[in-house]
């Protein structure tokens, strides 16, 4: 066996030595380096009041660009840090104030009046969240009993000044600005919340329901399929949705039964489409009048007047729901009404020909039943031949006869006048088929006065009798049968 430590005793030495050397050296250099480095961490989890500090002073930060939850997380590490850090619990107290979670807030105000007693400052902003609290519970039960205005002073006046980053209360403030239909307002607000979240369903529910009011319907649809991304099952978007859907699909068919003369199944749809919201006012304006052209075509001039009236009571100035109204009231036989509401059109819309000409149309037809109906007058049908109007003349001059009626003469005298007046224009072909016509002549019984411009002139129709009537008329009576007409 050969002992190496007796062979080689002084390479050892030499060369072994020099590595001992070394290494310790660098195991020195590692130690020092370790300590000179991990030093500050082990101070620092030792050391917390530095480290809590810097939470708080991150918070500081966050809160200035409003950025909330990552301060709220910040704080909260302060406070794991350093549990009597007062400053934290204020401040932590204070974003949960602006963020509305008041139960917690109030927890955190209490702890930091625990730590620093008698704080003047903290104490009005604890008794600011108690007001804001309250009032908005009080905005959301307003809300619910419908006193909106009321509703939206206290979210406004209160809850938003002193909770300025709460978003339940901005959601109300929306829903009520929907109710008391400031659609844009609606929208406006409803911007700022999704410009800050833009996945907030609630805020694209609300914003869809103003567009939708404001019968923007394409707008509408893009906020419901947005948040219905996000949320499939989300219920009141799913409602809001296909509500809309359905609303589009019934209008559409009411327009083309409209449109394709299938008159009473467009009725049954728009009265349909009307009731599945009738609070939709901006889309019911339409759909209102769209009944009424329907029942105005089908010559239901009395419920066609109450679709256009609906209209109307809505947008006063619709020119087109005056002129149908108009054709209604033609329909029910309000002449005057038809004229007050066609020339209401065509003073609003004086380029119109076609409105100029159902007004014309109306004009003539007041005028027309302004006039002597003399057909009436003589008891006989608008198709009586001359025959059965003379007969009929005949017997009603004899019943009227001023010397048989001394009782009543001045009444007798009148209905003579107008038996006359009425054989005069109805024995007369000619003025007979202008009568017929409706035209607009002299003599012919317009103008209400009626009778007053006949009259018999020299002639006297019970002359040759015993006894003498005379009639001071001027013109002259036709003579005609009339001469052969003896008492
Ligand atoms: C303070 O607010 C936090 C929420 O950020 C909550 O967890 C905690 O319970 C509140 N109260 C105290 C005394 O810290």
């Amino acid at each position: 066996m050969i002992d190496l430590h007796q062979i080689y005793p002084l390479s050892m030495d030499m060369v072994a030595w020099r590595g001992i050397i070394f290494t310790i050296f660098i195991l020195n250099f590692v130690l020092a380096c370790q300590l000179l480095l991990l030093q500050p961490l082990v101070s620092a989890s030792e050391g917390q009041p530095v480290k809590a500090d810097d939470y708080l002073e991150k918070a500081a930060q966050s809160i200035k660009v409003k950025r909330y939850s990552e301060a709220l997380e910040d704080l909260n590490a302060a406070i794991e840090a350093d549990q009597t850090l007062s400053e934290a619990y204020s401040r932590r107290a204070n974003i949960l104030r602006l963020l509305c979670r008041y139960d917690e807030s109030e927890v955190n105000y209490s702890k930091y009046l625990e730590l620093k007693p008698g704080n003047a400052a903290v104490e009005k902003e604890l008794s600011q969240l108690h007001q804001a609290r309250s009032a908005l519970e009080t905005a959301s039960s307003l809300y619910d009993s419908g006193d909106v205005k009321k509703a939206l002073e206290y979210v406004d006046k209160v809850v938003l000044v002193f909770s300025p980053a709460c978003s339940k209360a901005k959601l109300l403030k929306v829903k009520l600005l929907l109710s008391s239909k400031d659609y844009s307002g609606a929208i406006a607000e409803t911007g700022y919340i999704l410009k800050e979240d833009e996945d907030n369903l609630d805020a694209l529910l609300v914003r869809g329901r103003a567009y939708y009011y404001l019968a923007d319907h394409d707008v509408a649809m893009r906020h419901y399929q947005k948040g219905l991304r996000l949320d499939p099952e989300h219920s009141e978007l799913k409602k809001a949705y296909f509500g809309l859907k359905k609303l589009q699909k019934k209008t559409k068919s009411a327009e083309d039964n409209l449109e394709k003369g299938k008159l009473r199944l467009a009725v049954e749809d728009y009265k349909a489409a009307i009731a599945l919201d009738p609070d939709h006012v901006a889309h019911n304006v339409h759909l209102h009048l769209g009944l009424c052209k329907v029942l105005v075509k089908l010559g239901r001039g009395k419920d066609a007047l109450s679709s256009c009236t609906e209209v109307l009571t809505i947008d006063e100035e619709f020119i087109e729901a005056l002129v149908q109204r108009g054709e209604a009231k033609l329909l029910t036989e309000d002449w005057e009404g038809a004229v007050e509401d066609l020339k209401a059109a065509a003073q609003k819309s004086p380029q119109d020909s076609s409105i100029r000409e159902v007004l014309m149309r109306a004009e003539k037809a007041l005028k027309l039943s302004k006039r002597k109906d003399w057909y009436k007058i003589l008891g006989v049908s608008k198709t009586a031949s001359v025959a059965e109007i003379k007969r009929a003349y005949k017997k009603l001059a004899l019943k009227w006869h001023p010397d048989k009626n001394n009782d009543n003469r001045e009444e007798a005298e009148n209905k003579f006048r107008e038996i006359a007046a009425a054989y005069e224009v109805l024995s007369d072909d000619e003025k007979r088929v202008r009568y017929d016509r409706g035209e607009d002549e002299e003599g012919m019984g317009m103008g209400g006065g009626g009778g007053g411009g006949y009259g018999f002139g020299g002639f006297d129709p019970f002359g040759g009798g015993g006894q003498q009537y005379t009639f001071h008329f001027e013109g002259g009576f036709p003579g005609g049968d009339f001469g052969g007409f003896h008492f």
